[in-house]
């Protein structure tokens, strides 16, 4: 709480107040034949934790009781040892019988050299290896100032999670669990949630998938580690899109991809321009192009799909936004239309129901499956049962659905709102990818400055519209796209918000 300040302590004030437990399993080891009392071992061991910045200021210690039981010394032996720390101003009882570590700052604790400050001096001339990774992770999550309107792509509306009916599954599948929270579970996923999403896929994506070519992954992302797990090493050739999604290409790179960039066009990406050479993977967002926000059509699916079995590439669809459609009927995903087992495909609930759930799925034709169930296993043995669980009754429910009609129609609303502003404030707008997904590109007339500049004058005024690498997205060398488009997701955004921002974008401008 600051000093001074008449407000009232808030829960947080009163977390922050609250002593963390410094655990009964601190590193004491008594020397019972030692010449040293007891007491001064105990005093020596917790000293040395506190100084050594182990045992925190603010850290609640054991009771003299709990720690004498723990270390098998009678009570009066760890009173003893508590006593010279608090002589020492090391340690201090606080009300209700808590003993805690006390600040630094107390003043009266004698000057020693912290022991973490002070490095051995053998370890400063070690040569360690250098770190071999090398990525961008793509910058989903602002960490600086947020701007107060914020068109960033791909951000579920908060208020659209569905809340009551999570919790109220949560609470019915933790009654019923049984060992699943205790045990390991198959790497691959929970059945029960492969069956219910295959299931799905055929009506919403043209996708005839069984249980056994699904692997539950943690997100689109980790999806994509291991397709490249199982494909990439130095040199391997993945052609991309170009505008692509950066988190895609970083990763390929990170594996030593060499990346072949393919350009996109109003139509998606140009399957004219495909390299007619092997080449291991290619990397494609048909649904909704990103950035750009095109929809790849009928023709380009299936020249992209026999081009890929001409070079003996597996095409890798990121489908992530797919769910959210406005108009026309759902769109066959490109692996509805595969039928040469040559399309993997990336789905996730990050865009329908919320990106930290980290829930998403990897489709794969069945011959990969075991192989992509041992990577998974060994990057993390598997999701968290509990998510699983709830989210495959979600849909089985009829959850699923119901919050899909939802969420379209309260984005149609948003993304004619933000169309109507564009067009009220700025004319006859040039705008792609509006027929689905959870953005727009937004191509600038000549009249207005270039993309980077409307970028920074929106955010003086508070709004945060994206020049395309700001977007997570990533040009190859100068694109019809690089300088003068813009990328403005708005399904967080309420109507007013969205008015308010594009208001002061046009403002600003002028
Ligand atoms: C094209 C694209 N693919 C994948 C992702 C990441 O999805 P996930 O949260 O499932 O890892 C994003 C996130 O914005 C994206 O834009």
């Amino acid at each position: 709480v600051t000093i001074g300040s008449d407000r009232k302590p808030d829960a947080a004030d009163k977390r922050k107040q609250e002593p963390t437990y410094a655990s009964l399993q601190m590193p004491i080891q008594l020397a019972r034949d030692s010449l040293c009392a007891l007491h001064i071992q105990i005093c020596e061991q917790i000293r040395s934790l506190i100084e050594g910045d182990r045992l925190r200021p603010g850290s609640r210690l054991p009771s003299s009781r709990q720690l004498a039981e723990h270390l098998a010394v009678s009570r009066n032996t760890v009173l003893v040892a508590y006593q010279s720390l608090a002589m020492e101003g090391y340690i201090e009882a606080r009300e209700g019988s808590r003993t805690v570590v006390r600040d630094k700052e107390a003043g009266d604790r004698p000057l020693r050299p912290s022991l973490a400050a002070t490095p051995p001096a053998s370890t400063t001339a070690i040569r360690r290896q250098p770190v071999v990774f090398r990525g961008d992770p793509p910058r989903l999550v602002n960490f600086g100032r947020k701007p107060i309107f914020d068109f960033f792509v791909g951000r579920p509306c908060p208020r659209a999670f569905p809340l009551r009916a999570w919790r109220r599954l949560m609470l019915q599948r933790l009654a019923s669990a049984g060992p699943a929270l205790s045990e390991y579970q198959n790497p691959a996923g929970l059945a029960e949630l492969r069956h219910t999403i295959a299931d799905h896929l055929g009506p919403a994506r043209g996708m005839n998938v069984r249980p056994a070519q699904i692997v539950i992954v943690n997100g689109i992302q980790e999806a994509l580690n291991i397709v490249s797990r199982l494909f990439v090493e130095k040199g391997t050739q993945v052609a991309i899109e170009n505008p692509c999604y950066q988190g895609a290409l970083s990763t390929f790179e990170s594996y030593g991809a060499e990346m072949l960039p393919v350009p996109v066009d109003q139509h998606g990406i140009r399957t004219s321009e495909l390299p007619e050479r092997p080449v291991s993977l290619i990397y494609v967002t048909p649904s909704h192009q990103f950035p750009t926000g095109e929809t790849l059509p009928l023709d380009r699916r299936q020249q992209l799909l026999s081009w890929a079995c001409r070079v003996g590439a597996y095409i890798v669809e990121d489908d992530y936004d797919s769910d959210v459609r406005f108009d026309g009927p759902p769109l066959t995903a490109l692996a509805g239309l595969d039928s040469s087992r040559t399309v993997i495909y990336l789905g996730t609930f990050s865009k329908s129901i919320g990106a930290s759930l980290r829930l998403g799925y990897l489709v794969v034709p069945l011959e990969l499956a075991e192989a992509a169930t041992a990577v998974k296993a060994l990057l993390n043995a598997g999701q968290s049962w509990l998510e699983q669980a709830v989210m495959a009754e979600f849909i089985k429910s009829g959850g699923y659905a119901r919050h899909l009609n939802q969420i379209r129609s309260t984005y149609r609303a948003r993304r004619d709102c933000l169309l109507s502003s564009l067009r009220e404030h700025f004319g006859d707008v040039n705008i792609s990818g509006y027929d689905g997904g959870m953005h727009v590109m937004w191509h600038l007339s000549p009249d207005l400055p270039d993309a980077k500049s409307v970028e920074s004058t929106a955010l003086t005024h508070g709004v945060g519209i994206y020049s395309l690498r700001s977007a997570v997205a990533y040009d190859f060398g100068t694109t019809p796209y690089s300088e003068r488009s813009l990328v403005l997701g708005y399904t967080a955004l309420q109507e007013e918000q969205i008015r308010e921002g594009i208001a002061r974008v046009a403002a600003a401008l002028k």
